[in-house]
């Protein structure tokens, strides 16, 4: 099969679709320093670099000079999701209806130039990756008219196109991270639209499940799973903080940093740290409070120092003028991730302590570059972290790399079961029950 791969990136959501025999016969990505690593890593695909917007003919050109008469059987996209709204549609119109006006990001424009690349090349599968949010994204459509963006990829579809949007949770899967996206195919291929209508779902069934005493599903993967064999390392000191095993090291933590976090238990998080002074333990912890949004924040109400003996507390402070008060922010940083649990999302942020959930279990640093390849199961594959231009890769990029992408395990799994389904190996139910019939 042969796939085209609109937003590339670095491809980390790419190596799924190698491992399932599809070849990449193209793919576009604005970033040349993440291209250039899809190139090293798929060095058979034709690259071009650069904004979809102005490249759009080109990629449509260039792909049908490649096909040279064959169909083409899938599009990957996965357009950026740091515009989609967590507002919701139903906000937004709101205050449209009110005379505001809206704060509509352009980046979810792209969506414009990908049905256009869609509509010239006609692949039979469409694959688009994103966050949940998308669901609740309106757009401004060419004319200038609000539309939900899954209405807007359902319009542009011609009527033999059938699918949906749907969230997964990949750690359902086996993949030792929980990170929902949406995971929205539109296809049509008879094969496939057959199942779609009997099943309503292009997705799998979960192979894994969050109780360990469901019967007939695996336990999902944990953290222990995953890094508890692995050298230690501590943020106190370069000869701690670094291994033989490569990308096996972690950023210095300076003294305060690696005084909250040292005081940090299993479990927790570093703002309901208690008296390392006294050893009293009874000082209150923050009571999560939600903001407007919905997001837990710090509840700046609560003691920083100690109630029995008035030593501060190892809490995360900040220090205005000779006087300390509790670090705002979200209750999630400086927080641990629990061994028994799949790691919370890896994002771009994965290296800093005060970015949510990041660091160890129990060792006093955030993860290592080398643990979120296992825990984002790029270590399944093949993945050099090399650029064909042989410059140097940045720490930075591949945070990014890893961050905008999805655990390709998961997606591996997804794209197998449609493959059955394509090749006939499985049947929806009620193709099952005709045959039986016949
Ligand atoms: C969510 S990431 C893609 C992740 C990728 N599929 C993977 O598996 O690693 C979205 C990518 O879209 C790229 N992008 C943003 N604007 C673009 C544009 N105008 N044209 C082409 N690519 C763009 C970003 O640089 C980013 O790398």
């Amino acid at each position: 099969m042969n796939a085209v791969s609109l937003f590339t990136s670095g491809g980390i959501g790419d190596l799924a679709f190698r491992n399932n025999n599809i070849r990449i016969l193209l793919s576009n990505e604005l970033l040349s320093d993440r291209h250039a690593l899809f190139e090293y890593n798929f060095s058979n695909t034709f690259c071009i670099t650069g904004d979809i917007w102005e490249l759009c003919d080109e990629i449509i050109k260039k792909t049908k000079e490649l096909l040279d008469g064959k169909k083409l059987d899938i599009i990957y996209a996965t357009p950026p999701c740091q515009g989609m709204s967590k507002n919701g549609q139903g906000k937004l119109l709101n205050s449209i209806r009110a005379g505001k006006k809206p704060k509509l990001d352009l980046r979810n424009r792209l969506i414009i130039p990908t049905m256009k690349i869609i509509n010239e090349l006609k692949p039979e599968i469409v694959v688009f990756e994103n966050v949940p949010e998308m669901q609740n994204t309106v757009i401004q459509d060419e004319n200038g008219e609000l539309i939900n963006i899954i209405e807007y990829i359902q319009n542009k579809l011609p009527g033999t196109y059938i699918g949906k949007p749907e969230v997964v949770e990949f750690a359902n899967y086996g993949v030792p991270q929980c990170r929902q996206r949406l995971i929205t195919i539109f296809t049509s291929n008879s094969q496939l639209s057959e199942y779609f209508l009997s099943e309503k779902t292009f997705m799998p069934p979960r192979t894994h499940s969050k109780s360990p005493h469901n019967v007939t599903m695996n336990s999902w993967i944990t953290v222990r799973d995953v890094i508890m064999h692995l050298p230690s390392l501590d943020a106190a000191t370069k000869d701690t903080a670094i291994s033989d095993i490569p990308f096996h090291r972690v950023p210095l933590l300076d003294e305060k940093k690696y005084f909250w976090v040292s005081s940090t238990p299993q479990e927790k998080g570093a703002f309901d740290n208690q008296c390392d002074v006294c050893g009293f333990n009874g000082n209150p912890t923050h009571s999560s409070k939600k903001d407007t949004n919905g997001i837990n924040r710090t509840d700046h109400n609560n003691t920083l120092h100690c109630v029995k003996c008035g030593s501060i507390l190892p809490r995360p402070w900040v220090c205005d003028e000779g006087s300390y008060r509790l670090m705002k922010g979200y209750t999630s940083a400086y927080r641990r991730m629990k061994w028994d649990e799949p790691a919370t999302a890896l994002t771009r942020n994965l290296s800093y302590a005060c970015s949510d959930n990041k660091l160890h279990p129990e060792q006093n640093r955030v993860l290592s570059l080398y643990e979120s390849f296992l825990l984002h199961t790029i270590s399944d594959y093949v993945y050099h972290w090399e650029r064909k231009d042989r410059k140097k890769v940045s720490d930075k990029t591949v945070r990014e790399v890893i961050g905008e992408s999805i655990p390709p395990r998961g997606l591996n799994v997804i794209l197998n079961h449609l493959l059955n389904i394509y090749y006939g190996k499985i049947m929806g139910s009620k193709d099952m029950q005709l045959q039986i019939f016949i």
